[in-house]
């Protein structure tokens, strides 16, 4: 499972990438919108950073203008992927970005079906919100689930991108349910590292030394 950064904090990025565990980095409008400075800037500074894909979503919403501002946005660095919404005009998007060789990542993704239907426009990812969808009362890591079957059933090569990651049990299911990437924010890997038998185990054999 490829592990991403959900951010578009530069801090949290080099925070995370000297633990070794970051393979690339997903940012949305909410996530760019918190950073101070200019937007393209930081997302040039971030593609730096990171040799593995960013994530960088189209803010319009008819297929001409989205395809305008994804070819503004693969000239910032090579590594960028566009984060297209699935809507109708979102997917007809992502099979123009596929049929010219842009990767993208199909984003808000609450549904086997639309993600099923993402996957035929040609997408990349697809990102299924785990959290939000916990938050309404549904069975977030049910729909990951869904999504490996049904997409071994019909070998497609889009991945499935855990998102909205709230905690260290979604981390581990997603990884059991085999999902092929997982973006999680910075205090969800801290979290994954912590454990308090570790904590407690260090303190003893520390006070152990001491009494050599
Ligand atoms: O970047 C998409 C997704 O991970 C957002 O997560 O926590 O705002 O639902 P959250």
């Amino acid at each position: 499972m490829k592990i991403f950064l959900d951010t578009a904090d530069i801090e949290q990025i080099r925070q995370a990438k000297a633990l070794g565990a970051i393979e690339g980095v997903t940012t949305n409008p909410s996530l760019l919108a918190k950073e101070p400075g200019d937007w393209k800037k930081i997302v040039r500074q971030i593609c730096k950073e990171i040799d593995g894909p960013v994530s960088v979503e189209v803010l319009a919403l008819d297929p001409p203008a989205m395809l305008a501002e994804a070819r503004d946005l693969v000239k910032i660095a090579p590594n960028i992927v566009i984060k297209v919404p699935v809507t109708l005009e979102g997917l007809k998007t992502i099979k123009e970005l596929h049929n010219r060789g842009i990767e993208t990542n199909a984003t808000l993704v609450f549904s086997a079906n639309q993600a099923l239907l993402a996957a035929k426009a040609g997408a990349t990812y697809v990102s299924p919100f785990i959290g939000r969808l916990d938050d309404v009362g549904q069975d977030g890591l049910q729909l990951i689930q869904d999504l490996m079957t049904i997409f071994r059933n019909y070998d497609l090569s889009t991945q499935v991108l855990a998102a909205s990651i709230r905690s260290c049990s979604h981390f581990h299911q997603a990884a059991l349910l085999g999902a092929d990437a997982i973006t999680i924010p910075l205090s969800v890997l801290l979290d994954l590292v912590r454990h308090p038998l570790t904590d407690s185990g260090l303190a003893k054999f520390l006070a152990d030394w001491a009494k050599k």
